[in-house]
């Protein structure tokens, strides 16, 4: 039986249509899936929408529609991003499902009769767009400086009633409440924090996080009455549940918590929660404790990756700079957008956008080394030898040889040891580092020259190894760009790329009979942009 990997995005909140933010988390999600059932893993790759509390309440009322009626209409917006973005998600899960608002029931009442929900009064503040509760403390702390705060460009208001994470107001509200037992499970959480070093990543959000669990857990308020927008509570429907809660039961809810033993026990925990980084607190100290509190293991890791600026500023509707990712990909091409993403910026790392650099990327990457790499290598072996590649007595037949073959040979290996530790940039510089050389070995080499001096065994050897080298970037590069690596595939002369999924890139690969080179990858974007340096 195959391994599995199961990784999860967060549920985007739908009263925002799909941005490049989204897509990036979606998109590094989708490459991890990919890259996971080439290696022969049985992936469940989860993704959803999160569609109760205050927020999606009052954007529903402001367009003057029922909330159902309104997320309905969003989700669509969701899936079809996702679609076009070519994301082989394996569920995608509603928070206002049947099926969650069960497990959600559930859980809550199992934490009742437990003891570790209790009711009480909340008095204190509430951000409605981060959905978050605040207390008069945490206000007051000029230390209270959250990754959002830091990124979010938006005036930073220390002492106030504004929220420490993004700068907005807050409201007072004191409401009849239930609590969450946050507290009892602190020492708890430490310790699996300080025992697990890949619990939390990068080190830096691990280290935030642990600095915040020193400072001592609150119970958490897990219920609201003052709208109705949520998931009832069973015992008392009055309260709607807190959508933070609520929300992150979905980790648990699509692998058959509650519904399908079997299946759940084989799918959880999480390989990895995928997020970014202004989430994290959520992720690592709200959902672990939860988790304990049911009795249940903890995810393996959570990741919380950097924020995108655009154009060197933050990315929101005020400012009218908000980036449609699907625009993006009608203009430069899908998989140009999902390269670039992943590509730009070190995973973990925050990250600017921008048009200038994308073309240039795409300029240089995609068409000058990737694209030009195949076009010139099948061109020629269809000069050369009608478009059939033949076995030569001895690939590495001299010194540029001998080092192609060679970096052909530990390329993969290298690609993976930087995919297993999420560094996509660093694991396509492998890919990169490895088409430059072949593109330098043509230059090298000059085929050209050796089919006039009648070399034809040595020409035979170049174009092998060109083609050797093509194959295995077309699967190192298909969990980046999977509609390219298919069409290389084809242009290398085979069928579905996926057929051949179970086979690991390797030098020495069975050829094709015979090529079917095709159009240019990525013809060159000639734009003024591009030729500023
Ligand atoms: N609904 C919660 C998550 C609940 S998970 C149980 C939520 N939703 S959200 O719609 O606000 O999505 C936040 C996520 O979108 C971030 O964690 C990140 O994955 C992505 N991004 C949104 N804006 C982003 C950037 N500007 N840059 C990078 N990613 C960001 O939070």
């Amino acid at each position: 039986m195959k391994e599995k990997f199961y990784i999860t995005t967060p549920l985007y909140y739908v009263n925002d249509i799909p941005h490049i933010g989204h897509a990036y988390t979606t998109i590094a999600a989708d490459v991890l899936a990919r890259y996971k059932r080439l290696k022969g893993f049985d992936v469940f790759f989860l993704t959803g929408t999160d569609e109760h509390g205050q927020k999606i309440a009052e954007a529903a009322k402001a367009k003057g529609k029922e909330p159902q009626v309104f997320c309905d209409e969003i989700v669509t917006r969701f899936k079809s991003a996702w679609e076009v973005l070519n994301i082989s998600y394996n569920d995608f899960i509603r928070t206002t499902e049947e099926r969650h608002i069960k497990v959600v029931q559930e859980v809550f009442s199992k934490l009742l009769k437990a003891g570790d929900i209790y009711k009480g009064e909340y008095e204190g503040w509430y951000c409605t767009p981060c959905e978050t509760f605040w207390t008069d403390m945490q206000l007051k702390e000029v230390k209270v400086v959250t990754p959002k705060a830091r990124t979010s460009g938006e005036e930073h208001h220390p002492h106030g009633n504004f929220c420490p994470d993004c700068g907005r107001p807050v409201q007072k509200i004191k409401e009849h409440t239930y609590f969450f037992k946050l507290s009892r499970y602190e020492r708890q959480l430490l310790k699996h924090i300080e025992d697990h070093p890949k619990f939390i990543e990068p080190q830096s959000r691990r280290n935030e996080v642990l600095s915040f669990v020193k400072t001592g857990l609150k119970d958490l308020s897990v219920t609201r009455t003052a709208f109705s927008w949520g998931v009832p509570v069973a015992e008392d429907p009055k309260h709607v549940v807190y959508v933070w809660f609520d929300a992150l039961i979905n980790y648990i809810t699509a692998p058959g918590y509650g519904s399908n033993q079997v299946r759940f026990d084989r799918l959880w925990p999480a390989d990895i929660h995928l997020m970014g980084k202004e989430i994290v607190r959520f992720h690592a100290v709200i959902w672990p404790c939860m988790l304990m509190a049911l009795g249940l293991k903890l995810p393996k890791t959570i990741f919380g990756h950097g924020w995108w600026t655009v154009e060197g500023e933050k990315m929101s509707k005020s400012k009218g700079n908000v980036v449609d990712p699907l625009a993006l990909a009608k203009e430069f091409g899908i998989d140009a957008v999902r390269y670039f993403l992943l590509k730009d910026v070190t995973f973990g790392s925050d990250g600017d956008f921008s048009r200038k650099s994308l073309i240039v990327k795409f300029n240089s990457d995609l068409a000058n080394d990737l694209g030009n790499l195949l076009n010139r290598s099948l061109t020629m072996v269809e000069k050369y030898f009608e478009g059939k590649a033949e076995i030569p007595a001895k690939p590495d037949f001299d010194e540029l040889s001998l080092e192609l073959v060679s970096l052909a040979r530990s390329t993969p290996h290298t690609y993976s040891l930087h995919m297993d530790k999420f560094e996509f940039s660093e694991a396509l510089d492998a890919m990169l580092k490895l088409v430059n050389l072949a593109n330098n070995y043509i230059e090298k080499e000059a085929p050209w020259k050796l089919s006039k001096e009648g070399k034809t065994e040595e020409l035979k050897a170049v174009m092998y190894n060109l083609l050797q080298v093509l194959m295995i970037a077309a699967f190192l590069i298909y969990p980046f760009m999977p509609q390219t690596a298919d069409n290389m595939w084809k242009q290398l002369g085979f069928s579905n790329i996926l057929a051949e999924s179970a086979q690991t890139p390797t030098f020495g690969g069975k050829l094709a009979d015979k090529i079917a080179k095709g159009n240019p990858l990525f013809p060159r974007i000639v734009q003024p942009e591009a030729d500023q340096p």
